[in-house]
């Protein structure tokens, strides 16, 4: 989407609220705490800020919860459950906002309690690969730009992006074209311009990059089962560079 003043307005709201379920979630996210109790603040959060859920009831079949919740080798999608957080998972977090017809989208990876070095990098790669890929953002800028900067962090430090998962443009539907990948396709392609929406994620496996979608019909697992981290935020192109919609 390209927002104007009104529209983007709207998306900053729907980012806030985002970025609220986001600390609300990451206080509460201790060994012993289940995943669905981590969901039903992210949800009161909602409720309190009288804004919806763009993940509840979500494609097929109807996603069913506010948040996902994806634990060590899950990468993205798992749904929240009674499981219960161990000292030294990596939780990964994603959920979204709905205001006034427009969307947030963001999602963060932790360890609970301490991580061990491995996740530790895996944490700070994948968190400094989506910060790079906003910081090539301007008017102007190919779109291809954003998947190479992600590819070149992810790949410098010895991980791998994961396959067949990209960011996406977002505005009054959570999924818009562009699709905002994460790695290079190639010369060309279509520019950036002030005003356009997109939610980039950069999804960054320890192992392999392949997956595979397990039995729930959501829960996107790496294929060795090694660990998989998660960064994602909604951000606005501006006359300058990027405005982060989703941050704290
Ligand atoms: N937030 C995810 C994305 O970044 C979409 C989640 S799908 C849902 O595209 F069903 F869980 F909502
Ligand atoms: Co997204």
């Amino acid at each position: 989407m390209r927002a104007d003043r009104e529209a983007l307005a709207k998306m900053r709201r729907a980012g806030a609220v985002v970025a609220d379920m986001h600390r609300a979630v990451r206080e509460a996210a201790v060994a012993g705490v289940s995943t669905s109790h981590l969901d039903q603040l992210a949800a009161s959060v909602l409720t309190s800020r009288h804004a919806t859920s763009n993940f509840l009831g979500y494609g097929r079949p109807p996603y069913p919860a506010v948040t996902c919740m994806s634990v060590n080798e899950v990468v993205v999608h798992g749904i929240p459950d009674e499981r219960v957080l161990q000292q030294g998972d990596l939780l990964s977090v994603d959920c979204g906002a709905v205001v006034d017809g427009y969307h947030g989208d963001a999602a963060f990876s932790m360890a609970i309690g301490r991580a061990d070095a491995a996740t530790s990098r895996l944490l700070e790669v994948t968190e400094a690969a989506l910060a790079q890929a906003i910081g090539v953002i301007a008017p102007g800028v190919r779109l291809n730009e954003i998947g190479r900067a992600v590819q070149r962090a992810v790949e410098a430090a010895g991980l791998h992006v994961v396959d067949g998962y990209c960011g996406h443009g977002i505005g009054t539907a959570m999924h818009e074209p562009p699709d905002v990948l994460n790695y290079w396709p190639g010369r060309g392609g279509p520019r950036l311009a002030e005003g356009m929406t997109l939610a980039i994620e950069p999804m960054v496996a320890v192992g392999t990059p392949d997956t595979f979608v397990a039995g729930d019909g959501w829960s996107v697992v790496t294929a060795d089962g090694s660990r998989s981290a998660h960064f994602e935020h909604t951000v606005v192109v501006t006359d300058r560079g990027a405005e982060v919609l989703t941050r704290l």
